[in-house]
């Protein structure tokens, strides 16, 4: 079980790798979107370098911003040559009949991929098929739409320990922190999750009344 940063601000995903959880990074334009604009090969470079100072490579996702066809190929083309030099880089297509030729035709050359947008326990089949090394699946907004995302999750898990595959499952678009739980226990690989997310997690009343307690009773023992 591990849980990736979905943030491309430089200081939130610091906060995560020096306390060591964060096993990966997860980007899309929105999200890069939210950073002071500049060139975003300057922001994804810098993140890069960031991860690099903390240790061994971790995945960092990176989406192409186009929609049309020969503009992703173009986009995806030129992740490789900017950032290729990367270990950790996958690049994140959204899942789509068309999308389908780019995800195999870059896996087919060793590129990892991140099939990403993925809603729905067929679109992940044909996704993994086409050889995606991750499949997204937007949990928030499948629940959007009035569906399960959990029994979405826990079908494509089971689909995969059936077939042996070795790529793993991303669930994103967390809303609330009970998200995360609920996906974990679904059967994500892997839960991406907003760094505002990340100290709520960590925080419980009884563990700070725990600690008060235990810090003053020592005090008062010692004065
Ligand atoms: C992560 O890979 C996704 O791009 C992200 O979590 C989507 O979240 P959203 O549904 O809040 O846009």
């Amino acid at each position: 079980m591990k849980l990736f940063v979905d943030s491309a601000n430089l200081a939130e995903i610091e906060a995560s790798l020096v306390r060591g959880f964060a096993s990966g990074v997860t980007t899309n334009p929105s999200i890069l979107a939210k950073e002071e604009q500049r060139d975003y090969r300057e922001i994804v470079r810098d993140i890069i370098t960031l991860l690099q100072k903390h240790g061994d490579p971790v995945p960092l996702s990176v989406e192409v911003f186009t929609t049309d066809l020969d503009d992703m190929i173009r986009q995806a083309e030129q992740f490789v040559s900017e950032f290729g030099d990367y270990d950790g880089l996958a690049i994140k297509i959204p899942v789509g009949w068309d999308e389908l030729r780019v995800i195999h035709a870059l896996a087919s050359r060793g590129i990892p991929v991140n099939a990403t947008c993925g809603m729905a326990l067929n679109q992940a089949v044909m996704a993994l098929d086409a050889g995606a090394r991750y499949i997204s699946l937007f949990w928030g907004r499948i629940r959007d739409v009035g569906y399960d995302a959990g029994v979405v999750v826990s079908d494509v898990r089971a689909v995969m320990d059936r077939a042996g595959s070795t790529s793993e499952i991303i669930v994103g678009s967390i809303r609330h922190m009970m998200d995360v739980n609920q996906a974990i226990l679904a059967g994500a690989h892997i839960v991406t999750v907003p760094p505002p997310f990340f100290p709520k997690m960590c925080e419980h009343p009884k563990t700070t009344e725990a600690v008060d307690q235990f810090v003053n009773d020592f005090a008062k023992w010692m004065s």
